[in-house]
This record gives C-alpha cells, sequence and structure tokens, in this order.
C-alpha cells in the first residue's frame, strides 16, 4: 500500500497485514489505541498498556467463548458443532473465575518445572533424529520439513497419543483452525465441523481407555481427577485443546523465529545468547496476535465507549511493538534488556499454562539447528507466505537450503 490505511481497514487477514502490519500498528497506537474494526466486528486496543490491564481485569474483560468467535458459521455448521456441545465452553481459556481457577489448578499439575525439564531430552532427540534424515538433502521447507514434527511428537507422546495416530491429530488440528480462525466457504465448514467432530471422538474414547487403564501420561492424570476436580468433558474438551497449541503454536513461532534470524543475518546463535534472542523474536514477530475478550460493563477508554457485551481485541502483536515499553521498537536486538516483557503468552490469570515448554522447545531447537546446519539461508528467490488466522502469524512455506 503506498498510503498507510485508516483504523477502518483494520484487517488481520488481508495480504499487506500479514506480511507487515507495524507501520499501521504504529499509527492506531498514535492516533486510535482503541477502535472500532468492523472486518474483525470488534473494538482493538493497541497499546501496551491498556492490552496488559485489560488481560489484568478479567471481571470486566471476560473469557467466555473468547476462543470460538468464529463470525463466519454458518447456521448449518453451527446445528452440526452444537448438537455435539462441540464450542468448547468448558475449556480452561475459554471460561472465568471460579470455574477457571477450579480448571487451572488440575491443568497446572501436568506443567510443574519439573516435569516441562524432563521433556528437554526426548525433544532434543526429536530434532536429532528429524536433522539425521534431512540433512543429506542440502534444502527444505522449514515449515513442512522441519518445524513441525518435534514438537508434534512431543505433544503427542506428553497426552498420550499412540505414533500411529500422530498423522490423523495433526490432520484434524489443522481443520480445527481453518474451520474457527479463518473464514470458509458454506459446503467446507461442513466438512471441516464434520472432520473436528471425529477428532473430539476420538479423544473421548482416549480419555475411556486411560480411565480403565492408566499410563504415565497428561490423559492419565487429568482423568484421574474426573468426578472428583474435573468432569469427562472438562477433560475432553482439555486435551483437545492442549493437542491444538502444543501442535502448532510452537511450530508456527519457530518458523518466524528462524526466518527473523536468517534475515538479520544472526544464525547461528551463539549458545549464551539464544535464550534471549527467543524471547526478542516473539516479541517482534509473535506467534499469537492478541486475545479475545468480551466486556460485561461499559468500559471507556482514552474517551471511547466500548459497550457492555462487545467482543475485544487485546493486539499483543502491536502492544509487542510498543514504542513506550521497547525503544526503536522495528530493530531487532538480539540482546534486548526488556525483550521478555511480551505479551505473547498472555498475561494474568490466563498467562499460557504451556509458557515454560514452549519456551524450552524453541531454545532447544535453536540450539539443535544452529549446530547441525550453521549454513543455513533462504532459498534464493524464493518468496516467503504467510497463514490467514485471526489469531496466528506464522509463515505458510519457508524455503531454506545449507
Ligand atoms: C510459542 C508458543 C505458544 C504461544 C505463543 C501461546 C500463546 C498463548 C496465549 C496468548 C494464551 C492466553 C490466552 C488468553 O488469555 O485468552 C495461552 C494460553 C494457554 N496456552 Fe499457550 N501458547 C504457546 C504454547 C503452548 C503450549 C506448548 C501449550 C501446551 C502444551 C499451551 C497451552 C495453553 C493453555 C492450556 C492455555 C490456557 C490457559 C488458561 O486459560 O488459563 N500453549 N497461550
Amino acid at each position: 500500500m503506498t498510503t498507510l490505511p485508516e483504523a477502518r481497514d483494520f484487517d488481520v487477514s488481508a495480504d499487506w497485514h500479514v506480511a507487515d502490519p507495524y507501520p499501521f500498528l504504529a499509527r492506531l497506537r498514535r492516533e486510535s489505541p482503541v477502535f472500532w474494526s468492523e472486518h474483525l466486528r470488534a473494538w482493538v486496543l493497541t497499546r501496551y498498556a491498556d492490552v496488559r490491564a485489560a488481560y489484568g481485569d478479567p471481571r470486566r474483560f471476560s473469557s467466555l467463548g473468547s476462543l470460538t468467535i468464529s463470525r463466519s458459521l454458518t447456521d448449518a455448521t453451527r446445528e452440526k458443532l452444537g448438537e455435539h456441545g462441540s464450542f468448547l465452553s468448558s475449556f480452561v481459556a475459554n471460561v472465568d473465575p471460579p470455574v477457571h481457577t477450579r480448571l487451572r489448578r488440575s491443568v497446572s499439575r501436568a506443567f510443574t518445572p519439573r516435569a516441562v525439564a524432563a521433556m528437554e531430552d526426548a525433544f532434543r532427540r526429536l530434532n536429532e533424529d528429524l536433522l539425521d534424515r534431512v540433512v543429506p538433502r542440502g534444502a527444505a521447507d522449514f515449515v513442512a520439513e522441519l518445524g513441525h514434527e518435534p514438537s508434534v511428537k512431543l505433544t503427542a507422546r506428553f497426552i498420550g497419543v499412540p505414533e500411529a495416530d500422530e498423522a490423523f491429530v495433526q490432520a484434524r488440528v489443522k481443520e480445527w483452525f481453518q474451520l474457527f480462525l479463518s473464514p470458509q466457504p458454506p459446503e467446507r465448514q461442513l466438512e471441516l465441523a464434520g472432520g473436528f467432530l471425529t477428532y473430539l471422538d476420538y479423544v473421548d474414547r482416549l480419555v475411556a481407555a486411560r480411565a480403565k487403564d492408566p499410563r504415565d501420561d497428561f490423559t492419565s492424570l487429568m482423568t484421574a481427577l474426573i468426578g472428583d476436580e474435573l468432569t469427562h468433558r472438562e477433560v475432553v474438551e482439555l486435551i483437545s485443546t492442549i493437542l491444538l497449541g502444543g501442535n502448532d503454536t510452537v511450530p508456527n513461532q519457530l518458523g518466524n523465529t528462524v526466518l527473523r534470524l536468517l534475515r538479520e543475518g544472526a544464525w547461528p546463535v551463539p549458545p549464551q545468547l539464544i535464550g534471549n534472542a527467543a524471547e526478542e523474536c516473539m516479541r517482534i514477530d509473535g506467534a499469537s496476535l492478541g486475545s479475545f475478550r468480551h466486556t460485561t460493563e461499559d468500559v471507556v477508554l482514552h474517551g471511547v465507549t466500548i459497550p457492555a457485551g462487545a467482543l475485544v481485541l487485546l493486539s499483543t502483536d502491536s502492544a509487542g511493538h510498543d514504542e513506550s515499553v521497547f525503544p526503536e521498537p522495528e530493530r531487532f536486538l538480539i540482546d534486548r534488556p526488556n525483550a521478555a516483557d511480551h505479551l505473547v503468552f498472555g498475561y494474568g490469570i490466563h498467562f499460557c499454562v504451556g509458557a515454560a515448554l514452549g519456551r524450552l522447545q524453541l531454545r532447544t531447537a535453536l540450539e539443535v539447528l544452529g549446530r547441525r546446519l550453521p549454513g543455513l539461508r533462504l532459498a534464493p528467490g524464493e518468496r516467503v507466505t504467510y497463514r490467514r488466522s485471526l489469531v496466528g502469524r506464522g509463515p505458510a512455506a519457508l524455503p531454506v537450503e545449507w
């Protein structure tokens, strides 16, 4: 675009926005920190302080239904999903206290620092195994061939999905994202909804199997709490959505991270800088664009009244580029002192329960990839394309060679 668009042009799915929204977001932070987006049919908060304050105020910014915000689902699709109660109404990110407090306590049992640290060796091995197969080829699409497999396999093992079912689960997870987070034609919606219901049935059967025959995995740990702390439905929704998170967010962030490091000429990252480099990449190229909330009462902010019951996007993408918190926000500074203050994992009571695991995967992948592929570079002449999503940002294809 030659001239900067206006606030009313805010459209996270437009090509120009997906590729480089930052000059536009900078102007919005300055001129329209709170505005109505017709494309999203939601209000948008763009300043770091406002985004963080909204995350920290679950009483006025409710998470009820925040994850299933699709406005484009047809009645037929809604009916198909609704019959099966499959709107994830019991998922931990989709509820408020006191239900959230109870669910969060249960989930957190599986993400203790010790449990997370114990996954490092397994994740390193998964990366090494993959590289043993791919390195001799000298080139690959990073997204399809390098970025996903280790995270998908680690998440499957953590949950307790048998190896033979991994491909099925990954395909259904992709469908879920397409259905809820990017507009689809009506026929395709019904098809995707069918796939999603098959997926919920699958998880339902996995939970039943672990109830009978527990093992050392997340599903068994949560299943043991049924009747006491959790309901069967809550456990099914929790497992379905952790599989979504684990399968997709980390590989997306890794794709953004590798792309940024290669473009900045910062590859391979020296081991002592990997931790901060990963944070700076999350700040500047976050895989999560933000979170949705519903206002429970009228909220007045910078003279604008957001009415009660409105949908609001807390733009963490914009917050990560807020010049009042991150000086020279468009510059990539591998040793930026406050890089980790980004809000890509959210903030407050819903702060990502998998953040430590996500960070561990990013650091480990950068360490192994840097050591095994020190000459990694973008394939010349190839164009990087991005996925379309309301909540996520990541390359759809990233051709690399070494
Ligand atoms: C780089 C990778 C990741 C990113 C960018 C990310 C981002 C986020 C964000 C922004 C939230 C807050 C949602 C809200 O407030 O509405 C969140 C919550 C959550 N994340 Fe992550 N996440 C990542 C990795 C993971 C992983 C690996 C897991 C699990 C294996 C996970 C599981 C969850 C769960 C269960 C919640 C809900 C917590 C709650 O509502 O209390 N995430 N994540």
